[in-house]
């Protein structure tokens, strides 16, 4: 596919961030935002949500195995940012979120990492279901942190002191994820959404799995729900191309620098916060925190 008119490989790598409605994203994404905010949800659109570095391809793939009643060459069709277009995404070289669902025959599993008030309408116009997934802000920091590194779509995030305060500031991609959390938790109360947190499904993911059959209205058999377990555990995630992300170009995303599948664990920060940053993050996670009935496990 030939690059598009006016926009190179070059004009993406390690650029500044953009602004949309007062969130930081990338400049690209910018350029498809007419047609993301016109985008036509059909009814059994399923809508998954998430801050990112929270389990969204996690939980894509669950959702992906659900719905082919636990068939995993099925499965191993195509990479997952192609089972599961990410709907705002716009790179070079590639077919758009936008283009990439409309080819897509229903029903659909539709990726997004937009804050409440900016998916587009029609979700809620025509009923869609949405799943959203949150993750303890220490985990997601650390996880975003190195994903600056090897996603090069990214400015550099600095140290992890700078990414620190800018990732408590709200000035990363996607914006607060405070405000991300929150929201989607208050638009919880009014729609058809199931919360879920990553916690959560690595304590259980049995129960997890379950839970998002049962939301889909599907009772799974207990040996089918195993299955789905054992194909989306990290271990199996982390060696099948199909959802490793290790199939894109190194210019996109450089697995030498921090695999996309790099952990997998709750409390990975203990490992990298020092102990006047974690004080800090607390007393400012207090703060944001305060009149939410929200409450994250940082450990396990
Ligand atoms: P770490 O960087 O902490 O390892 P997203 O898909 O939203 O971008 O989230 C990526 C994070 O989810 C990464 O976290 C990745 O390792 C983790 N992840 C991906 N698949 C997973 C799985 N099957 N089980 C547990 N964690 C998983």
């Amino acid at each position: 596919r030939a690059p598009k008119a006016g926009m190179g490989r070059g004009d993406v790598v390690r650029e500044e961030l953009g602004v949309l409605h007062g969130m930081p994203i990338y400049k690209p994404f910018i350029k498809v935002w007419p047609q993301v905010e016109a985008f036509q949800a059909r009814p059994d659109d399923l809508l998954i949500c998430t801050y990112p570095k929270s389990g969204t391809t996690w939980l894509s793939e669950i959702l992906d195995m659900i719905y082919h009643e636990g068939n995993v060459e099925k499965c191993k069709r195509d990479a997952i940012f192609k089972r599961v277009p990410f709907m705002e995404m716009n790179m070079p070289d590639m077919p758009n979120g936008i283009e990439l669902l409309a080819k897509l025959p229903s029903p659909r599993l539709v990726k997004t990492h937009l804050p409440v008030q900016l998916v587009p309408s029609s979700f809620w116009e025509q009923g869609c279901k949405v799943i959203y997934v949150a993750r303890n802000p220490k985990d997601v920091a650390v996880s975003y942190y190195y994903f600056y590194q090897m996603a090069k779509m990214h400015p550099d995030p600095g140290t992890m002191e700078e990414f620190l305060q800018n990732f408590m500031t709200g000035k990363v991609a996607y914006g607060s994820w405070y405000n991300h959390v929150k929201d989607w938790w208050e638009k919880k109360k009014e729609k058809q959404i199931l919360y879920l947190f990553y916690e959560d499904m690595k304590e259980d993911p049995r129960r997890e799995v379950q839970k998002v059959a049962r939301f889909l209205g599907k009772e799974l058999p207990e040996s089918l729900i195993e299955k789905i377990v054992h194909h989306t555990s990290f271990q199996e995630m982390k060696k099948n191309p199909a959802a490793n992300y290790e199939t894109l170009p190194d210019w996109v995303m450089d697995h030498k620098l921090s695999p996309f599948m790099r952990k997998g664990v709750t409390g990975d920060w203990k490992n990298h916060f020092t102990v006047a940053q974690n004080e800090c993050f607390n007393r400012h996670y207090r703060e944001q925190m305060k009149d939410s009935e929200l409450c994250f496990r940082m450990e396990m």
